[in-house]
């Protein structure tokens, strides 16, 4: 089960990857949403539950629970899905509910991410996919992606480049998490069963060399 809310490349990337599992929906909470004409182009089952028909936050979510339930999905994928979900909903799918966000967690949550990176001037900046936890961007990493930020940089061009390395680490997430492969630490550490260590170094800039 993918939740989108916009462009769903993303989504595209999952569906790309030809995941030992299936896609037996794609939810948008906006009708609008580019993404939903993709995921039918791929026969993929699709439906809508507009945020703005309902009044409270809670009413939203349980709508939405009911869209998903219906489908049963072990695992349900937040791929650009703009909305904030409440604790009962997250609750509800506590383990198997996973987002992914343009930055390299903890550091610069919510949105503008990109623009929050330029404006700190750090020279690393990356994506995430973690585990949802009521707390919103926060909860287990499972992958992390680093990219530099190199001076002539906008928001755009960040932004693609940031958006070029979340379609490999999101497939390669969900690919272990349907191979069983993950587990959380008491401590909300995860570990990747079978995971090869990363070796090397980003420096951004490079030193002379
Ligand atoms: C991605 O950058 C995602 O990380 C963020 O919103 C963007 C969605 O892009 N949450 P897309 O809809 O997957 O193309």
């Amino acid at each position: 089960m993918i939740l989108i809310s916009g462009r769903g490349s993303n989504m595209a990337s999952l569906i790309a990857a030809k995941l030992p599992a299936t896609i037996c929906a794609v939810i948008s909470n906006d009708p609008a949403a580019k993404g939903l004409a993709t995921a039918a182009e791929h026969g993929i089952t699709t439906a809508v539950v507009g945020h703005r028909q309902f009044k409270q936050r809670a009413d939203f979510d349980a709508a939405l629970a009911q869209a998903i339930d219906a489908h049963q999905p072990d695992i349900v994928v937040l791929a650009g899905f703009m909305r904030v979900l409440t604790e009962g909903f997250v609750s509800r799918y506590r383990g198997r509910l996973v987002n992914i966000h343009p930055s390299l967690l903890p550091s610069f949550t919510g949105l503008h991410t990109h623009r929050q990176a330029l404006a700190a001037g750090v020279r690393v900046h990356g994506c995430t996919v973690h585990f949802v936890t009521p707390q919103l961007d926060h909860g287990p990493v499972i992958i992390q992606a680093a990219v530099p930020v190199l001076p002539g940089d906008d928001e755009d061009s960040l932004a693609a480049r940031v958006l070029a390395e979340e379609h490999r680490i999101y497939p390669q997430a969900i690919r272990w998490l349907c191979e069983d492969r993950i587990t959380v630490t008491a401590d909300g550490i995860v570990r990747i069963a079978g995971a090869r260590d990363a070796a090397g170094a980003l420096l951004s800039p490079p030193p002379d060399a």
